[in-house]
């Protein structure tokens, strides 16, 4: 199967959810692999179509417009333009960019639910749902809140527990409660459509099982244990307000399921590209690779091509190399926690860097495995491969030209063996790369890319023209001439990698963009072509610019602790009179000295300037503050508690402090420094 010819290509990636922007992620999952796939692609000359769009309904995106005060059609607006301006910003050469919300979609889905209903693809079942009776409305899982069954944590929703991570039934919530309008949400009947995947349990074993070994571990092991696990019907509608509505009679109030409509995408997207559509749908000559995320590949190796297989008109994909998970500084990626490196954000603080973050994210691709960005990962990346290797190879090939020979190419005059030797390696570095890229080892492939550069390089080291040139100036002409052949292999190579860098080489070579066929030739310059200017292709990124981006990330964990930790604000304590709190004595004072208190963990023993005298406090905050940061500032102390022995040493007041939940401590002082003795009440 694998190695069937096909006469064109149909590349899909996983439409974005219009909830919230795209993130490193997402890219890294999906969209920079999809890109480096269709751009190879159409470099071989092939008929290539990528299509993509966001996805647009579905109950986040309810969910998002309520807490936002605004409409689900306001929120799709808004990220759906977000998505689509950052994709075309990073250079994704999606052929369409659509949406689920667009005509052509709300008919081809309505359409294709139709079908299958008319043909008695689908049954129908009734079962017992939490309803709200004052929204008057059916609840969907994440609209129920309640305590999770698992880790008693308060404000579990009724598929997911996010403090345990457990997957959920709303049946299983202890107190459930409707997050609309706050009330006991009643059972009651309704009825839903189901497509029975358990019939398509055959066909699928067949397709994925004995057909498709050659699919990636990870993707063909989730399928396999989806099917030993026993499929089950599913259901494709739900009572929702949002959404495609269910096109027969009897079913106001509810809409396609989000996950049936989304991937039929993939066609109305098709359809909104091109009047020619059903060649890409309906012919066996067709390659359709779905590129996605892992959590995606039941919808894609089981669920969609079963609706595919159902209605009967449309091919299967062909494969779907699905990626791992990417982490960020060694957590989970989070939408909610905000947790990411946002794309639009990334491209308007490193403009001109599009590529840089297409090749790290490339180079630690999570291929076979979760992986970690880390920015430091990033700078060294940039610096030791882009800056050193790439970008330091074409400027020297480029500027001994401009230096020797005014820019205008010279002539190849006799190889030597290490000449041949050096165009032969290239020649299998490009076996490599294609055999990669065609396998979805897109890590490989860019190494493979980078080796033209690398090779470059120590042949410009082995050469060493600029001393050759003093006494055979004929040999150096040579040199250069394959230098300049290799940088133009270079625009071949790294096209569907860095395609903004691979034009830059272009135009600083003065030449048209090559086809894929070309890579490996040495006649792509011809002698006397003369060359553009030379200029940097990729420049160091330096430690504040990376301490800038890591600063931001710790700032991000640090609010998130102070909001989870004001979800937990405890009671207020007992009455108390003005009187007694008047009998508290409150001072501005300053920190004059602070040791650690020896053999103790947590004793720090102060000396105060309380403007009344100067006296010895011991503080248990040794784990919080170091001495060094105490001294010097002002903070508020009680002054007239009654002192207190500890480890032989008299404790004359209290340091007053915030705490939150977590544990936290703040130093309260005055806004501006104020007298020590100054009193607080
Ligand atoms: N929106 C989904 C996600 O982000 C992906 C949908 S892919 C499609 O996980 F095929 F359904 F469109
Ligand atoms: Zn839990």
């Amino acid at each position: 199967m694998s190695e069937k010819k096909f006469k064109r290509y149909l590349i899909t990636s996983a439409l974005p959810y219009a909830n919230g922007p795209v993130h490193i992620g997402h890219l890294a999952g999906v969209y920079v692999p999809s890109d480096i796939y269709a751009r190879y692609q159409r470099l071989k000359g092939n008929d290539v179509i990528s299509v993509c769009g966001s996805d647009e309904h579905g109950v986040p995106i309810t969910i998002k417009a309520r807490k936002e005060g605004i409409t689900p059609q306001q929120v799709v607006d808004r990220y759906h333009n977000i998505i689509k301006d950052a994709f075309k910003r990073l250079g994704m050469s999606f052929d369409i960019y659509s949406r689920t919300s667009s005509p052509t979609h709300r008919v081809t889905a309505s359409d294709f639910f139709k079908k299958l209903y008319d043909e008695g693809k689908f049954i129908e079942q009734t079962s017992e749902q939490y309803y709200d009776e004052e929204a008057k409305t059916f609840l969907a899982d994440r609209y129920i809140v309640g305590t999770c069954p698992r880790c008693q944590s308060e404000g579990a929703y009724g598929d997911q527990c996010e403090k345990c991570g457990s997957t959920l039934s709303p049946d299983e919530l202890i107190n459930p409660k409707s997050k609309l309008s706050g009330a006991v949400p009643v059972k009651k009947q309704t009825k839903h459509w189901y497509l029975p995947l358990d019939k398509y349990d055959p066909f699928l074993r067949e397709w994925i099982l004995e057909g498709h070994k050659e699919w990636k571990s990870n993707v063909y092991g989730q399928c396999k244990s989806w099917l030993d696990t026993g499929l089950q019907p599913r259901a494709v509608s739900r009572d929702l307000d949002w959404g495609i509505p269910v096109p027969v009679e009897g079913a106001e109030g509810k809409v396609l399921y989000v996950w049936f409509d989304a991937p039929i995408g993939y066609i109305s997207a098709t359809k909104d590209l091109t009047p020619d559509w059903e060649k890409y749908w309906k012919s066996e000559d067709t390659k359709m690779v779905h590129f996605i995320g892992k959590d995606n590949i039941v919808f894609h190796c089981i669920v969609f091509p079963s609706m595919l297989k159902a209605h009967g008109e449309y091919i299967l994909p062909e494969n779907v190399p699905a990626n791992e998970f990417l982490n960020l500084e060694g957590d989970k990626i989070s939408t909610s926690k905000n947790w990411a490196v946002w794309l639009h954000e990334y491209l308007d603080e490193f403009p001109g860097k599009e590529d840089v973050l297409r090749y790290v994210l490339c180079a630690n691709a999570p291929e076979t495995k979760d992986n970690d960005f880390t920015w430091k990962d990033f700078q060294a990346r940039n610096n030791n491969e882009l800056v050193a290797i790439l970008g330091n190879f074409v400027n020297r090939a480029l500027v001994l030209t401009k230096k020797y020979y005014s820019g205008a190419v010279p002539a190849c005059g006799e190889l030597t063996e290490y000449d041949n030797a050096t165009i032969e390696e290239l020649s299998q570095i490009k076996a490599s790369l294609e055999s990669n890229i065609e396998s979805y080892r897109f890590r490989e492939a860019l190494k493979d890319a980078m080796n033209f550069a690398r090779i470059g390089n120590k042949y410009l080291a082995d050469t060493e023209p600029w001393k050759v040139v003093k006494t055979d100036p004929e040999r150096v002409k040579t040199i250069l001439n394959i230098a300049l052949q290799i940088t133009a292999n270079i625009t071949i190579a790294i096209e569907p990698f860095m395609p903004f860098s691979a034009e830059k080489i272009l135009k600083m070579l003065n030449i048209e963009k090559f086809g894929w066929d070309n890579l490996g030739s040495m006649d792509l310059l011809a002698e006397g072509h003369v060359i553009g200017e030379p200029a940097l292709l990729f420049e160091k990124i330096e430690d504040d610019v990376i301490d800038a981006q890591l600063k931001k990330l710790a700032d991000i964990k640090a609010a998130n602790a102070a909001a989870a930790a004001a979800e937990h604000v405890t009671e207020q304590k007992e009455e108390c009179t003005f009187d007694e709190f008047q009998k508290m004595d409150i001072r501005v004072s300053t920190i004059l000295e602070a040791e650690k208190v020896a053999k103790t963990k947590k004793l720090l023993k102060l000396t105060v300037d309380t403007g009344i005298d100067k006296r010895t406090i011991v503080s248990g905050i040794a784990e919080h503050f170091t001495p060094e940061e105490l001294i010097g500032r002002q903070v508020l102390v009680l002054v007239n508690l009654a002192p207190r022995e500890m480890r032989g040493i008299v404790s004359q007041g209290m340091i007053l402090m915030a705490e939150d939940a977590s544990g936290k401590l703040e130093l309260l002082a005055p806004e501006h420094k104020t007298n020590n003795g100054a009193i607080v009440g």
